[in-house]
């Protein structure tokens, strides 16, 4: 009978540091959460293992990390050339002394605590994005039957060609004309522009030389309510604009003298990246407000819909890149769920009566929405006079106007001082493209 052979002594190796592993696993355990995977415990075993091979190399069979680490991460020792043993080279936390375990424990659990708050963050960040994202608009067919295909052009001689655009294609050429302020009869008489009558109540579509659709008279909603949503949303407007303060600039500005105030994301003006637009906290308090108000979620939307029903690719095209702008970066603050303008500009009056400009920092080849509001005669006065097309278009409170104010000189003409008439804009900047 041969004497049995005595187990051989484990050694470990020459080169292994304890504290120096520890950190190494520390470090690996936040990489791990920073990966965003998940609690493992949550994992199918299958894709357990798929993970865990990612960032420590392959598991055993028997699921304890493997001996040849593909990682160099891993909280075993390095290998070393030699005869050592596999089994050298395996930590267990049973195998450990009770304080090294117990701070094995403890990092476990402090990892789970970190994957789970990684993941309520990240569960809360994904809320706000579907609540900031648009509402999907589809336009029903009977939407175009009724509206889009029966409308009358007015043709224009225009050439579309000519708008004043930057090499980029984003922005418009500054505008160096402007500043004018005329009655509807001066311009038809000395301008030679052409007068539009326009009750609201139809879709005018005005094109170019070439048929090409420019600019679109929508037709207000047919719902036997909108001349209460606009009244009110113009009394609204009176009555916060009571509450609001308005830096001087916002009150005496190139577009004419006239309160307003922009909300919402925007790009350019000196920002190099986009953003919200700034607001003291009390005139954040009354946007947000405005922004919750039914009657301007109505507008907004309205005009939204009518955005899509007309140009259904540029309005997918507004869609895709704010959608995909917000989804960037969750900071950034929708304006209205059913609509997909970026910003808009609640102009707040008294007597909102623009002087001849263009704005140029909009997407040139895109849309705003121009709602008129107030208290005024639409024949006499608060006409849209688009200059280049040679029109002055009455524009009744609660009628909707589709434009490209970025190159299109645009103004209105003068109310009596007895009326009042306020405007809400939404458009989006070109840089935000
Ligand atoms: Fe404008």
């Amino acid at each position: 009978m041969e004497p049995a052979q005595p187990t051989p002594p484990i050694l470990a190796h020459a080169d292994f540091v304890f504290a120096a592993e520890l950190r190494a696993s520390i470090e690996a355990e936040q990489t791990y959460a920073a990966a965003d995977l998940g609690p493992t415990d949550a994992l199918s075993e299958k894709f357990r293992v798929l993970e865990y091979d990612a960032f420590y190399g392959p598991l055993s069979p028997d699921g304890t990390p493997s001996p040849s680490p593909s990682s160099s991460r891993s909280c075993s020792p390095a290998p070393r050339a030699g005869p050592a043993s596999p089994s050298t080279r395996k930590i267990a936390p049973s195998s450990l002394p009770p304080l090294d375990a117990a701070i094995l424990s403890g990092n476990s659990k402090a990892r789970r605590n970190k994957l789970k708050s990684k993941q309520n963050r990240k569960a809360a960040r994904s809320k706000q994005r579907e609540e900031t994202r648009a509402d999907p608009y589809v336009i029903r067919t009977s939407t175009f039957l009724n509206h889009v295909t029966p409308a009358v052009p007015a043709r224009t001689r225009f050439d579309l060609e000519t708008i004043p655009v930057a090499s980029t294609g984003f922005v418009a050429l500054p505008d160096t004309d402007g500043g004018d302020t005329c009655g509807a009869d001066e311009l038809v008489r000395i301008h030679g522009c052409t007068y539009v009558p326009w009750d609201g109540l139809s879709n005018i579509p005005i094109t170019d030389s070439e048929g090409r659709i420019i600019a679109v008279l929508v037709a207000r909603p047919q719902q036997g309510d909108w001349d209460s949503v606009h009244r009110r949303a113009f009394n609204t407007l009176k009555s916060t604009r009571r509450r609001c303060r308005f830096p001087k600039n916002s009150k005496r500005h190139r577009r004419g003298n006239f309160a307003v105030l922009n909300c919402g994301v925007s790009h350019g003006g000196g920002r190099t990246q986009p953003g919200n637009l700034y607001h003291s906290a009390a005139n954040r308090r009354q946007l947000d407000e405005l922004l919750a108000n039914d009657d301007f979620k109505r507008i907004a939307g309205f005009s939204s819909a009518a955005f899509a029903a007309w140009a259904p690719k540029l309005y997918m095209y507004y869609e895709d890149h704010l959608d995909r702008l917000l989804d960037h970066d969750p900071s950034l603050r929708r304006n209205f769920p059913n609509s997909i303008w970026g910003a808009a500009a609640f102009n707040f009056g008294p007597r909102t009566v623009t002087r001849r400009h263009r704005d140029c920092a909009n997407l040139p080849f895109g849309w705003c929405g121009v709602t008129s509001l107030g208290d005024f005669d639409p024949k006499q006065g608060g006409h849209l006079v688009l200059w280049t097309l040679k029109l002055v278009i009455e524009f009744p409170p609660g009628s909707t106007i589709l434009l490209p104010s970025a190159v299109i000189p645009h103004s209105n003409t003068p109310i009596s001082r007895r009326e009042q008439r306020a405007s809400f804009t939404q458009y989006t900047a070109g840089g935000l493209f």
